[in-house]
């Protein structure tokens, strides 16, 4: 995955951003994921890269664009498999809430999982923890573990997971382990990559989409911290789904390998709404804007932050140039 993929693919992200940030707070998440759908799939027709969206907007059937399957860039480059959720947090846009994103992770083709739009139980971890827990201990067995390495009692330790009922039984067990408990209303992906970041938060846990499982593992591999995923197919169709997708043990431990096949990966990331470590979208006097976005590499472990001055034309809604 070259340099310069990355840097094309972080202008996607900030045109889908800057697309999606004008439905902040109104209420309406399906326009907010159509603007930043469009804008995605609009800009990737330029991209030097012979793409198939992996992860996307649905299947065939049910998405008009980004669809599983679909064939992106201008096919003059490599061979990429694209993960892609143009808006990470469609609720958190439309109730004018923190941490949305749009996202895109990039892999040589064949090696990104295929995941289909279903819950999946994860576990997420930073460096320090990495390849020392299995999603398949019961959680407090996975908290002494992790007190003991980190070399930190229960009680300096912050879990983070989805704000949800099916999670009610989780979390009483985190609250009567001692841990500290960061409820998340939404946007899983960046309550991974918090856990892996060891700064607030040592640990993620909790089920959420499969997709941005995947998305989150992208980020994770780059960061040096591990994710584990087991797919939650709900009834009889979920599970054929998923052996449709290629998945022919829907129910397995998914580890960091199955998820991301290879060692060089791209996750690229553009702030909707200010979140812990990107901020939104600012609309700026004079018909500007400003945008903060996320690269990270995982062959050489490198992360950088990029913050664009983009300059529109009197149509608010054309962006003229993304100066980077
Ligand atoms: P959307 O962008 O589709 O709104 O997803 C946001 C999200 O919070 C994801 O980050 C998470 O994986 C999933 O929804 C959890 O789903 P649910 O809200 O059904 O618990």
């Amino acid at each position: 995955m070259e340099r310069h993929i990355a840097l094309e693919l972080v202008r996607i992200t900030e045109a889908a951003a800057l697309e999606a940030a004008r439905w902040t707070g109104r209420g309406d998440k399906n326009s907010a994921d159509e603007a930043a759908t469009l804008a995605i799939r609009s800009k990737f027709n330029s991209v030097a890269i012979d793409g198939t969206v992996v992860i996307g907007e649905g299947e065939m059937d049910e998405a008009p664009m980004l669809y599983i399957g679909e064939k992106i860039g201008n096919r003059r480059g490599p061979g990429v498999d694209i993960a892609v959720d143009p808006l990470e947090g469609t609720e958190t846009v439309a109730n004018g809430l923190n941490n949305a994103i749009s996202v895109i992770a990039a892999a040589p083709q064949g090696s990104l999982l295929h995941a289909p739009d279903i819950y999946m139980e994860k576990l997420a971890v930073g460096p320090a923890l990495a390849g020392q827990l299995s999603l398949d201990d019961p959680i407090e067995t996975t908290l002494a573990k992790a007190s003991l390495i980190l070399d930190k009692p229960l009680a300096d330790m912050t879990v983070s997971i989805l704000d949800r009922e099916r999670h009610a039984a989780l979390i009483d067990a985190l609250r009567k382990s001692g841990v500290r408990i960061k409820l998340l209303s939404h946007g899983d992906v960046m309550g991974a990559i918090e856990a892996a970041m060891e700064k607030e938060v040592d640990m993620y846990v909790g089920s959420g989409g499969a997709p941005e499982g995947v998305l989150a593992a992208a980020a994770l591999k780059c960061l040096g911290g591990e994710m584990q995923g087991r797919l939650l197919p709900n009834g009889l169709d979920e599970y054929n789904r998923c052996v449709r997708m290629g998945l022919a043990k829907p129910d397995q431990l998914l580890r960091m390998e199955d998820m991301i096949g290879h060692d060089n990966v791209l996750f690229v990331a553009t702030g909707v709404t200010s979140g812990d470590f990107l901020h939104g979208v600012r609309y700026l006097p004079k018909h500007k804007a400003e945008t903060h976005s996320v690269i990270m590499h995982s062959e050489n472990r490198t992360i950088s932050y990029i913050e664009t001055t983009h300059h529109f034309t009197e149509q608010i809604n054309s962006v003229r140039g993304a100066a980077i």
